[in-house]
């Protein structure tokens, strides 16, 4: 998962405001029990979350499962200059580091892809373990409206400068499929194909917050994403926060 498709994957997400979804993040990071500087995120990917964070001053340690996603990540900060961001390669939901952060972060809908409730209790268990007292955990989620009225068996297909990608839906039993195919321009002119198939996990949003009410953590809230009313399975995408005790 998240193999070739990483040298495709900034191109596919153009469209998202990655600048507006860490300020997000940075406005949730002020209201926080205690000053946020030191950050532990999940699922960082080709790191558009991490860079603009790692640009406004904070000290990120960002983590993925993906070695192919981790180098995009890794030569972006580079070539822009951006020294205050360690990268490891690990599995969220079986991490350990040996250090404690300010806030532990899982954006776009990373955490769909831990595969059951299992993973789900470790990943919250791994992210407590790497909190200071009154640090932050947060992270965002698509819900179970989301697969059923928007992703949906749809096909979507992207044909960009020199991508090609066609992404087709195929609902399952409590998970989304996806399987992908991948056109992109060679030097040459040609085009070479690749594929991959991935599936996400359809969680209740009602059953993340029993799972988020353990000892550890206080204050845990639900927001509609992007905004700091209350979210509820009646949005596509939802933000958990929660507090280290
Ligand atoms: C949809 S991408 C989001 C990437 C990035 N957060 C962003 O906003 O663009 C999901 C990422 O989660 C990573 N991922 C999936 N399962 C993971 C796990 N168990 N532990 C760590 N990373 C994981 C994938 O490799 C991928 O990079």
């Amino acid at each position: 998962m998240y193999d070739d498709f990483a040298r495709v994957y900034d191109a596919l997400m153009q469209d998202i405001q990655y600048k507006d979804w860490a300020d997000y993040v940075f406005r949730i990071f002020l209201n926080a029990p205690i000053p946020v500087k030191r950050v532990l995120e999940f699922g960082c990917g080709t790191g558009n979350i991490t860079l603009e964070l790692a640009k406004k001053g904070y000290d990120m340690t960002a983590v993925d499962i993906s070695e192919s996603m981790l180098t995009v990540a890794d030569e972006k900060a580079e070539s822009q200059g951006i020294d205050n961001i360690r990268f490891y390669k690990g599995d969220m939901s079986n991490f350990a580091i040996g250090e404690t952060f300010d806030a532990v972060i899982c954006c776009c809908d990373s955490v769909n892809y831990l595969p059951n409730r299992q993973a789900f209790e470790n990943f919250i268990l791994c992210a407590s373990e790497c909190l200071a007292p009154g640090g932050l955990l947060m992270f965002d989620m698509n819900t179970p409206l989301k697969y059923k009225d928007v992703i949906a068996d749809n096909t979507f297909v992207y044909n960009l400068d020199d991508v090609f990608c066609v992404w087709e839906n195929i609902p399952g039993d409590g998970v989304m499929n996806f399987d992908l195919s991948f056109f992109t321009k060679r030097d040459d002119g040609l085009y070479e194909r690749f594929e991959e198939s991935q599936s996400q996990t359809i969680f209740k949003v009602e059953d993340v917050f029993k799972m988020l009410k353990i000892p550890e953590f206080k204050n845990q809230k639900i927001y509609a994403f992007g905004t700091f009313l209350g979210g509820s399975s009646d949005c596509d995408r939802v933000q958990f926060v929660c507090e280290k005790r």
